[in-house]
């Protein structure tokens, strides 16, 4: 059974003004330090406090969406969507609304066209944020994984040659555009303020991934996703570059988004997604210097998949407490290293998404990388997240 984290506080802290010392389980350390030396009129201040940290409060009061990626299940579970409405003001579509999902191939070849349909479980997600408030981020248009083969061959048939350089940039023309018209059909564009038009497109050493894209448009394929994203999506939605490994990629993503303009100089582009997979032995001074210069562009920036793994890409740490401190220390830099600038209006920044919320549920389950264990209780991470730093592995 899933218990609510904020059972779990209420309960932490009685615990704690009951003179409990610390010891090795989390939930004990997390609130010694700050409740010993109050009176009970201060605790219950103190209480009353702690219960009342929700992310989408704390990123509010410096103008920054809080979003976490959203699957079917999670709208399904009754707890995990409380705990979402509760926590979060901004979604996106872990996997409903990327290429793989969006076209009906039978229809496109009775169309001789690309034709754009959304499935069922992309419909749930948009009513379940359109009934809740929440904001929705677009993820993603035109990316090299997660796409069907087909699209890219004559008659949508993969025994055949690929399409020419103008079919392809006809067929991607048209779902770019059959995207932003079919939701704004259904009635749910205006909950879309942003969308990764082009996701992981540059390697880390500087060079532009091939694929299928590139190899039958060319290298310009990247400006046309933008030009006719920029063509059909409104003013209100920002078109943004979303890519991983973003701190390695800086110089590359500075020279690639100088050339995303029109004719008159004007950015087909409103922003750069960090990706933000991170690490906890990454530097969050060396990611810093990456992201300075990104927001150097002018552009926009937006934090869009972050989590942070236990240990390092080739070396995954268990969770012991002391693994699990060194996490939630780190976001607590990271955040308020991201706060601090748009604070200091340093950088442009209106959204902060984390890929999930929960353990279990994430992609990198094993590296234990976001806020919440796997009974939705909240870690050293959340509260580092939340930027209560008392609670977040500092001593
Ligand atoms: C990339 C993609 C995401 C997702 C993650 C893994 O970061 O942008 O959509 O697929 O990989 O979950």
């Amino acid at each position: 059974m899933k218990k609510y984290f904020f059972v779990l506080m209420v309960f932490v802290l009685v615990m704690s003004l009951g003179g409990c010392k610390q010891d090795d389980k989390q939930g004990s350390d997390m609130t010694t330090e700050v409740t010993t030396e109050t009176s009970t009129e201060e605790a219950s201040s103190e209480e009353e406090k702690l219960v009342e940290v929700y992310l989408k409060d704390v990123y509010g009061s410096h103008n920054i969406k809080v979003g976490t990626c959203l699957s079917p299940q999670m709208v399904d579970d009754p707890e995990l969507s409380k705990l979402i409405t509760e926590q979060f003001n901004s979604v996106t579509m872990e996997n409903a609304m990327k290429p793989d999902y969006i076209f009906n191939k039978e229809k496109s070849i009775e169309a001789g066209d690309l034709v754009v349909e959304f499935n069922s479980d992309a419909i749930k997600m948009l009513d379940f944020a359109k009934a809740n408030n929440l904001a929705v981020r677009g993820h993603t248009l035109v990316w090299y994984s997660q796409t069907p083969d087909w699209i890219f061959y004559e008659d949508f048939d993969t025994s055949k040659d690929f399409v020419s350089r103008d079919v392809m940039l006809a067929r991607m023309e048209s779902f770019i555009r059959q995207v932003f018209e079919k939701l704004d059909e259904m009635g749910y564009l205006d909950l879309f303020y942003a969308y990764d038009v082009v996701n992981e497109a540059w390697m880390e050493d500087g060079s532009m991934r091939s694929n299928n894209w590139s190899t039958i448009i060319g290298e310009d394929y990247l400006w046309y996703s933008f030009y006719f994203a920029n063509k059909y999506a409104p003013e209100s939605v920002d078109l943004y570059y979303n890519d991983y490994n973003e701190q390695f990629k800086a110089g590359a993503l500075v020279r690639f988004v100088e050339t995303l303009v029109d004719e008159d100089g004007n950015y087909l582009i409103d922003g750069i997604g960090l990706q933000a997979h991170l690490y906890t032995f990454d530097n969050v001074f060396s990611y810093f210097k990456a992201v300075d210069k990104l927001a150097g562009t002018g552009l926009k920036i937006e934090v869009t998949e972050l989590d942070v793994s236990l240990g390092s890409w080739q070396n995954t740490l268990d969770a012991t407490d002391e693994n699990l401190k060194a996490q939630g220390k780190f976001y607590y830099d990271l955040i308020k290293g991201f706060i601090d600038r748009v604070d200091a209006g340093t950088i442009n920044m209106d959204a902060i998404t984390f890929w999930g919320f929960e353990d279990s549920l994430s992609w990198r389950s094993e590296a234990s990388p976001l806020l919440f264990d796997k009974d939705s209780n909240p870690k050293y991470a959340y509260y580092g997240a939340a930027q209560v730093k008392e609670l977040s592995g500092y001593e």
